[in-house]
């Protein structure tokens, strides 16, 4: 890819990106909904009680939302409970998670919060490290982590206050840090924190908790954000491997070709590095089934590009760009698309850029079922639905001219 330098700040804030990108993380086949954010609530609530200073709790937050990006790729998919309680898993997915965040545009501290957050504070963890040695930061949202899964969600009985009590009390000085504990035990004393955890998605809650500081992304912060997504989205399937790093490079292509300015190609770069970011919401037996999918499994199919729009939209700055140029890559002007049946001009010039793309990347890759074309054999099928009325012919030569 070409060096590009723009670098000034974007109106994407942080807290926004990561808590709607957990989203999709937190949707992959036998995640528990909503995990991450929820394990930054109650983090970030320790960490506010603890009065621990304004980066830590900063970096607590973020590195929440992220804390189990790992998992989404391990090969080994069990549900969260059982991950959680296999040593190996834990440090598997831990490193991975590292692996892939230190590369990113964020403070040191975030990536080793997600190495280190199924560590014990008696040194019985993974790396076997203990007590200081762990960065408090790792120790919060350990606590915060495990209490996520192991409250009973929505329960707000005494019994079930009584039991979890009784759960983090009998791992004070083993697996948690006894003044952390004794913070958690405190917020729990309280109806409001139990109350906010009640609430299902949990998003209005979310939106009150964020850092004083809000911190703005530059366009090549996002830029590499989105590149690390599209890895694991990806990676998701064996045969879909380079599909939307490959798509992203010519959506940035056909842009730059047809006068975009280098802000706004960029914009729909990363829009084609997540377009299929609802396909983590997909299950891999049909991602990867080698013959035809049943009526029933391509509506699931289906569904990725309803969750794409969604996920996305939760940063609002994308609402009206990335995650309508995303989320629409599935419509055809002729209304036979989906997920919204969007006709003529409720799809723009843009939607259409990166439905070609994505349909051109697709025939030209392998399948399960089939080898991928040539680059002719797959213009000439794009033709064909353009001429049924699913693409506009002008944006349609413009694409074959930039590629
Ligand atoms: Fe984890
Ligand atoms: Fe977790
Ligand atoms: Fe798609």
């Amino acid at each position: 890819m070409n060096i590009k330098c723009v670098n000034s700040k974007i109106e994407v804030r942080l807290d926004e990106l990561l808590s709607s990108l957990s989203i999709a993380l937190d949707l992959t086949e036998n995640k528990s909904l909503d995990h991450s954010r929820r394990t930054a609530y109650i983090s970030y609530r320790i960490a506010e009680k603890l009065n621990v200073n304004q980066d830590i709790k900063e970096n607590v937050y973020y590195a929440s939302f992220l804390h189990d990006i790992g998992i989404s790729n391990m090969p080994y998919q069990g549900s969260l409970e059982e991950i959680h309680s296999s040593l190996n898993l834990k440090k598997a997915h831990s490193d991975m998670g590292y692996k892939i965040v230190k590369n990113l545009p964020f403070d040191e501290d975030i990536s080793k919060y997600i190495l280190y957050h199924h560590e014990n504070y008696d040194g019985s963890g993974p790396n076997f490290i203990a007590r200081d040695d762990i960065p408090i930061g790792a120790q919060i949202i350990s606590i915060g982590d495990y209490f996520d899964i192991a409250h009973k969600r929505g329960d707000i009985s005494n019994k079930e206050k009584e039991r979890m009590r009784e759960l983090i009390k009998s791992n004070k000085n083993k697996k948690f840090n006894p003044e952390i504990v004794e913070a958690l035990l405190e917020l729990m004393e309280t109806d409001k924190f139990w109350l906010d955890l009640s609430i299902n998605l949990n998003y209005e809650v979310m939106n009150l908790i964020t850092p004083e500081k809000v911190k703005l992304i530059t366009i090549d912060e996002l830029g590499q954000i989105a590149k690390a997504f599209s890895v694991i989205i990806d990676g998701k399937s064996k045969f879909t491997h380079l599909h939307s790093t490959g798509l992203a490079n010519n959506v940035y292509k056909v842009a730059k070709y047809i006068g975009f300015d280098e802000q706004k190609s960029r914009k729909m770069e990363i829009a084609g590095y997540l377009h299929d970011i609802g396909k983590l919401a997909v299950p891999n037996y049909i991602l990867d089934k080698p013959g035809k999918l049943t009526v029933e499994e391509f509506n699931i199919i289906k569904t990725h590009a309803y969750w794409t729009k969604l996920i996305l939209s939760q940063v609002k700055s994308f609402r009206d760009d990335i995650a309508q140029w995303a989320g629409n890559h599935h419509e055809k002007l002729n209304g036979q698309g989906y997920p919204e049946k969007l006709k003529g001009d409720e799809i723009t010039k843009e939607d259409q850029i990166v439905g070609i793309c994505d349909i051109y990347q697709a025939l030209t890759e392998d399948r399960p079922y089939r080898k991928g074309m040539d680059k002719l054999t797959a213009l000439s099928i794009i033709k064909d639905i353009v001429y049924s009325g699913g693409f506009d012919e002008k944006i349609y030569k413009l694409f074959k001219e930039a590629i």
